[in-house]
């Protein structure tokens, strides 16, 4: 080992596909610097691999910024590793003991099926999106957007929820695997917009149904999700969700053709 480097014994979930049964797999991680991110420590890993001749480990990541939400891995049991507010791109190795043992594991979630080691295929939650989280009517250039008077208070609540990164932890720590606080902010930040009250009421119908459809459970209130989420969504945006659930319902009762209003 260099100086100042670690070694760690990594517990790594290994699985061909999603139709073939997976296992833990014991590997050595060395000459691990404290100032590398996790990723960067199972690149190393899998340099090592490779000269070797073995398979890589496969993992999933685009960004490494914070930006994406694709890096989904549960370490030691808890999504993105055991700091908040990071995601696991932005774990650096000085959070864990030179020496340590570390599990390394996919999210596990039915909505969530594995693909190959630690990749899981999270295409339910676009899925969900497509089917309302979106604004399709026209709101003009910027200037027009930017004349609509929106208060700080309204504001601040959108972008507060616009901060989810789809990243998926919040299904994966949920032991009912729900995907609520997810679609939470995806409707929080259009409800607080006047520009999402065109399509609000479609929109919540549209997004929840395909929660449901994609097997995806409900909140029995654990707040594991606000806990792991890595951009820190409150989980005021699931009790949003569920008034929004109840109105569009009461909506739904109204004469067809009636603006839905905000
Ligand atoms: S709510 Fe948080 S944990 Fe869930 S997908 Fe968005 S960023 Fe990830
Ligand atoms: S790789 Fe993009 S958020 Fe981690």
């Amino acid at each position: 080992m260099s100086a100042g480097t670690m070694k760690l014994k990594l517990r790594v979930w290994r699985q061909k596909n999603g139709n073939t049964p997976g296992k833990m797999i014991d590997y050595l991680a060395e000459d691990v610097s404290p100032d590398m991110s996790f990723l960067e420590m199972l690149d190393v890993v899998n340099e090592k691999l490779e000269a070797k001749g073995d398979e890589p480990i496969a993992f999933d990541h685009d960004c490494r910024e914070g930006i994406c939400g694709t890096c989904s891995l549960v370490i030691d049991g808890q999504a993105h590793g055991p700091i908040p507010g990071v995601t696991t791109c932005q774990l650096h190795m000085r959070s864990f003991r030179d020496g340590q043992e570390v599990t390394i594991e996919p999210f596990r979630a039915a909505a969530f099926p594995v693909v190959k080691d630690l990749v899981v295929n999270r295409g339910a939650f676009d899925k969900v999106v497509a089917a309302g989280g979106f604004v399709s009517v026209r709101t003009g250039g910027t200037p027009d957007g930017n004349a609509i008077p929106i208060s700080k208070e309204e504001a601040d609540l959108s972008m507060d929820a616009a901060a989810c990164i789809g990243c998926g932890a919040c299904v994966a720590a949920c032991p009912n695997a729900s995907a609520m606080l997810f679609v939470g902010a995806q409707i929080s930040k259009y409800k607080h917009l006047p520009q999402g009250q065109v399509e609000r009421t479609s929109r919540a119908n549209g997004m929840i149904a395909e929660m449901d459809a994609q097997g995806f459970g409900n909140c029995t209130n654990h707040r594991e999700c606000e806990a792991v989420c890595p951009k820190e969504i409150p989980i005021r945006v699931i009790a949003e969700l569920n008034r929004e659930f109840i109105r569009a319902k009461s909506k739904g009762k109204r004469v067809a053709g009636k603006s839905d209003g905000a």
